[in-house]
């Protein structure tokens, strides 16, 4: 038996935040804010809209796509860095109580931009272990919320937003999640870090004011590395699997910058129409961006049943990840 991506849902909020906004807010232009990322907008979650509200919508799409009954999910993992609460409970926690599930083991992870890849990979494992049949996943980020508006150099880039899956059971190799790599180095902690509110930093006056609870990235170093990381680890999965870049309909990274993502795709000689790209409209979504780039390229109309995805992530952490999946919802 073998782990299967059954269903698709995401959730964009209704508030955008256009480059001109950003304009208006701190010292930069729209004509930068293309040329460097390839950012024209994002979306911003209501004040009392929060991860769990996102995360819910976009699970209860994905579980009416999969035509399961809310009781045949028997596990929750929701990828996020923007959790509802900051210790306790989990965002997971709040979601199924949301979606009304109960007495299913549900949790966190927090891998970055990396998480639902690493989602993927747990459900995966649970699926196949023969320990869980039906697993919601979920990424989910009010990142908004963790971002710094007077600072140019991170406002510009993140969004909010949610995606879910629903990974179930196959017999067939060519439906399953193929093959699944996930890896972090810990040396490189300081390049995306929200230094205050945790246990080293504690909530205090002293943090706030220094803005310390916010987001902060070395972007020009964490850009070197996730071109040269990716372009490896997504190498390597083609590879062990004895595939190459015309096995694989869509490429799917995470949306962080338009330059990566052409970096890679044109390294590993994928055509524009195989790479999936969503960066422009909802910017860096964090953990959501690869959940819903599929949900996008599906409700487009161009990914169907039986395509084979490539996806590819790289976040904070460091952490990093790709999985060669097959799309095996039947509309
Ligand atoms: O999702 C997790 C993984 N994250 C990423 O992969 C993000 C990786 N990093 C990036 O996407 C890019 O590094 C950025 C888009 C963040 C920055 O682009 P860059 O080409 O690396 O620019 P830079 O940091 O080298 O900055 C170049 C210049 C600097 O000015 P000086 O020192 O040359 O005078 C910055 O101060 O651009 C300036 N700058 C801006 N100017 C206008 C930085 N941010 C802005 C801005 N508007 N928003």
């Amino acid at each position: 038996m073998y782990a299967s991506f059954k269903a698709i849902g995401a959730y964009v909020p209704s508030k955008s935040l256009t480059n001109r906004d950003l304009e208006k807010m701190v010292d930069t232009s729209d004509e930068w804010i293309r040329q460097r990322t390839g950012i024209e907008n994002r979306y911003i979650a209501a004040e009392d809209e929060y991860t769990s509200d996102l995360g819910a919508k976009a699970a209860e799409l994905a579980i009416s796509r999969s035509g399961l009954a809310k009781e045949e999910i028997d596990m929750i993992i929701c990828a996020t860095i923007t959790p509802d609460y900051l210790c306790m409970p989990s965002t997971a926690c709040v979601i199924a109580d949301k979606l009304g599930i109960s007495n299913v083991m549900a949790f966190d992870i927090s891998a970055a931009c990396s998480g639902f890849v690493y989602a993927l990979n747990i459900a995966k494992a649970f699926i196949e272990s023969g320990l869980k049949k039906n697993v919601l996943i979920i990424g989910a980020e009010k990142l908004s919320a963790i971002i710094d508006y007077s600072d140019r150099t991170t406002c510009i880039l993140f969004g909010d937003g949610a995606g879910a899956a629903i990974i179930g059971t196959t017999e067939e190799r060519e439906a399953s999640l193929l093959d699944i790599h996930t890896s972090a180095d810990g040396a490189f902690q300081d390049f995306l870090i929200t230094p205050g509110g945790g246990v080293k930093n504690p909530c205090s006056p002293d943090v706030i004011d220094r803005h310390l609870h916010y987001l902060k990235m070395k972007g020009n170093e964490t850009f070197k590395l996730a071109v040269n990381t990716l372009t490896k680890d997504v190498t390597r999965i083609l590879e062990k699997n004895s595939l190459s870049s015309e096995h694989i309909d869509f490429f799917v990274p995470h949306q962080a910058n338009f330059r990566i993502i052409d970096a890679v795709g044109r390294k590993l000689k994928f055509t524009k129409e195989q790479v999936v790209l969503t960066v422009h409209k909802y910017g860096n979504t964090s953990a959501a961006s690869i959940p819903m780039a599929i949900n996008d390229w599906y409700e487009s109309g161009k990914l169907k049943h039986g395509d084979l995805m490539l996806l590819d992530t790289f976040g904070g952490g460091l952490t990093w990840g790709s999985a060669l999946v097959y799309f095996n919802q039947r509309d």
